[in-house]
């Protein structure tokens, strides 16, 4: 055998070039997981482009994922970030989206993982994109929503914070309407030590008192049912603060997304909801979801419209 002196050493060990982030494609292709040399990790499935999982370097998870959700691409996943779009909720855009289902079909197609890229000689962030397009949607939802339009969605991990962000585009003639969110489950110990500040004074609308007009005073804590949409003055860059028993766990700030619902189940919603387990898991978790959806964005042929939440640790 001929021995070889200068052997090239791998590319990760040359000296003075630090360690990357691996990203790896599980075997069945369902999932893209993405690792910081420094432990901070996060999982997306195709299925949505459902972000599943984040967890900082030392392995403590920030997102909610039901026991009983579907990962297998037969229901949109019930926890992690599932991706709302082009309707919110049943929708009442009259004939435009009468055929969709609740929360619209991103959530429910399977996404294209497009690859990963990091700023040069940066090791400290990756970002995975993803993309769906008209042309990839099943036949019953190009029926349903036959406009041409393209997705590109970006998830970026550093080394305390994730970003996720949405970039949407009409390819087609004719203009559409929609409304995107971005549904997150976040894990918390106790619902009820939970408090969100940034919505001082701010307008809403009470989803379960008949979509009635209100104020928040304060901060907003849980102690029943809660589904809200709110607008708050501030404007996107106003961050909101998630505390647990007083103390800051995430600040959350939006770009170009005015509107938040704030949602936990609670006991009876949460037993009504066939993959939500366990039944008591509505005592961890809670969803603040950016997004535009308290009136429609409109698209002409040609144009785009770009939003994204940074949710820092
Ligand atoms: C929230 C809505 O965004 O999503 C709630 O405001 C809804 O009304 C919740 O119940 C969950 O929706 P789904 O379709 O995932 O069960």
């Amino acid at each position: 055998m001929v021995e070889r002196r200068n052997k090239p050493s791998a590319l990760a060990t040359t000296p003075g070039l630090p360690p990357q982030a691996t990203v790896t494609i599980s075997h069945d292709n369902s999932r893209v997981t993405a690792e910081l040399p420094t432990g901070e990790t996060v999982v997306v499935l195709l299925h949505g482009a459902t972000v599943l999982s984040w967890k900082d370097a030392a392995g403590d998870e920030k997102l909610w994922l039901s026991e009983g959700a579907k990962l297998d691409g037969t229901k949109a996943v019930r926890g992690g970030i599932p991706l709302v779009f082009p309707v919110f909720g049943a929708g009442s855009n009259g004939e435009a989206t009468k055929s969709l289902p609740q929360h619209g079909f991103a959530r429910n197609s399977r996404w294209e993982f497009l690859g990963k890229s990091t700023s040069e000689g940066d090791s400290s962030n990756v970002k995975l994109d993803f993309g769906l397009s008209s042309e990839s949607l099943s036949d019953e939802y190009k029926k349903a929503w036959p406009y041409s339009f393209g997705l590109l969605y970006s998830v970026t991990l550093d080394r305390d914070s994730l970003k996720t962000n949405i970039v949407i585009t009409n390819d087609g003639d004719e203009p559409f309407e929609f409304q995107t969110l971005l549904h997150t489950y976040f894990r918390v110990k106790d619902i009820t030590k939970v408090s969100l500040d940034g919505f001082d004074s701010s307008p809403y609308v009470d989803q379960l008192e008949a979509n009635a007009t209100k104020k928040q005073s304060g901060s907003i804590t849980f102690s029943s049912e809660y589904d809200s949409v709110y607008t708050p003055p501030g404007g996107p860059k106003q961050p909101i603060i998630l505390k647990e028993d007083g103390n800051q766990r995430l600040r959350i700030v939006r770009d170009n997304l005015d509107d938040v619902v704030v949602w936990n189940p609670h006991i009876a919603k949460a037993a009504g909801l066939g993959d939500f387990e366990p039944k008591d898991g509505w005592k961890n978790m809670v969803c603040i979801e950016a997004g535009s959806v308290s009136g429609w964005q409109k698209l002409d042929k040609g144009d785009a419209f770009e939003g994204a939440q940074t949710i820092h640790l």
